[in-house]
């Protein structure tokens, strides 16, 4: 068994690859999240609280178990505790230098002792930079005037690896009832998760349509997408009731898309707006009786995290300013991207 913490802080497919990686050095794993207070002591506010961020972590297929409330600060005693209560026989982080406040390694004791392994961090993607981007966003969509070279464009480069290792095993099975359920899925959150374990609750293989760049900017704004359409389709097939993923699938329902994926019914959230120039994208789906809604759980989306970042929006600031110096560090000594 193998053990991961963090914060998973806005949940991105970095820390997913992270899971992905540490689940593949043991059968098991089992993560431990750090609770908002230690989070707001340690490295400045959390975005997303407890209970959103443990959810996501739950939510994440490589995942088979969660320990909440671990210290920031990794001691020696409560590495045994690990050890001995949880029955963890390897500590896993990234490679990125972890130092505790006396600037020593926070993982010195498990390396000590030959119980650590080491991942590859992901290029291009940390909360600082979902941060930035939401903040860039928001200040955007307040009517700032954000210089074009100020914004932070992304950095990570989408490989046909990284989608296999993220996707889908198995295509859907000729008799299986396909549940497709569709959006933009941008800076995925705790209101994708419940959307997407609903629809695989109303079937057996849940095919995501993840909705090109392009529809989204032209739906929402200059300022959309977030992310772009693979990061949001990695996100996505990084969810344990995802099956497969469409990246860039058109934003209206088609004769085509129901019949090459063999779909029986696509699902929406019944407060979610379907009307794009006037047109219901689900019309067709509706129309042949192949549409279904399901109630909204939890009111979150890319916009109200856009707006806690800008509810606190210098304390956002001064988090990114000192967080982006040692990210800056960590990419100045790296050396290839290349993974076990
Ligand atoms: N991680 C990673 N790649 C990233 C971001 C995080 O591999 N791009 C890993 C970290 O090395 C750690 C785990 O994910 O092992 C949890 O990270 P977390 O504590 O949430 O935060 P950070 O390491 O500070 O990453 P971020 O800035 O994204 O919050």
């Amino acid at each position: 068994m193998v053990y991961m913490d963090g914060c998973f802080d806005t949940m991105h497919y970095g820390h997913a690859n992270a899971l992905r990686q540490a689940k593949a050095c043991g059968d098991k794993l089992i993560v431990g999240v750090v609770n908002d207070a230690e989070i707001r002591r340690c490295k400045g506010p959390p975005v997303c609280n407890d209970e959103e961020r443990i959810e996501m972590v739950k939510a994440c297929k490589w995942v088979d178990g969660v320990v909440t409330d671990v210290p920031y600060e990794v001691t020696d005693a409560f590495t045994d505790e690990l050890f001995e209560k949880h029955g963890v026989d390897y500590v896993v982080h990234g490679d990125d230098p972890c130092l505790l406040p006396d600037g020593t390694d926070a993982y010195a004791y498990p390396k000590r002792i030959g119980r650590y392994r080491e991942i590859k961090r992901t290029e291009g993607v940390s909360t600082t930079d979902m941060i930035g981007r939401l903040l860039k966003m928001g200040a955007r969509a307040a009517g700032e005037d954000v210089e074009e070279e100020e914004v932070k464009e992304a950095t990570f480069c989408t490989t046909s690896a990284r989608i296999a290792q993220f996707g889908a095993v198995k295509p859907a099975p000729t008799d299986a009832k396909v549940v497709y359920v569709h959006g933009a899925f941008d800076v995925f959150n705790r209101g994708h998760i419940d959307l997407l374990r609903k629809a695989k609750q109303l079937g057996d293989f849940v095919l995501v349509g993840v909705h090109a760049d392009g529809d989204v900017r032209g739906r929402y704004g200059a300022q959309h997408p977030v992310l772009n359409e693979k990061e949001r389709a990695l996100s996505v097939l990084a969810c344990r009731y995802a099956d497969e993923c469409v990246i860039g699938a058109p934003a209206t329902i088609t004769n085509d898309l129901l019949t090459t994926f063999n779909i029986s019914v696509v699902i929406a959230e019944d407060e979610s707006a379907h009307v794009i120039g006037g047109k219901d994208v689900n019309e067709l789906a509706v129309r042949r009786g192949l549409y279904a809604t399901v109630p909204r759980e939890h009111d979150c989306s890319v916009l109200h995290v856009a707006q806690r970042i800008m509810e606190n929006r210098a304390e956002f600031e001064a988090r990114n300013a000192r967080k982006t110096k040692s990210e800056s560090a960590y990419y100045a000594q790296k050396k290839t991207m290349t993974e076990t």
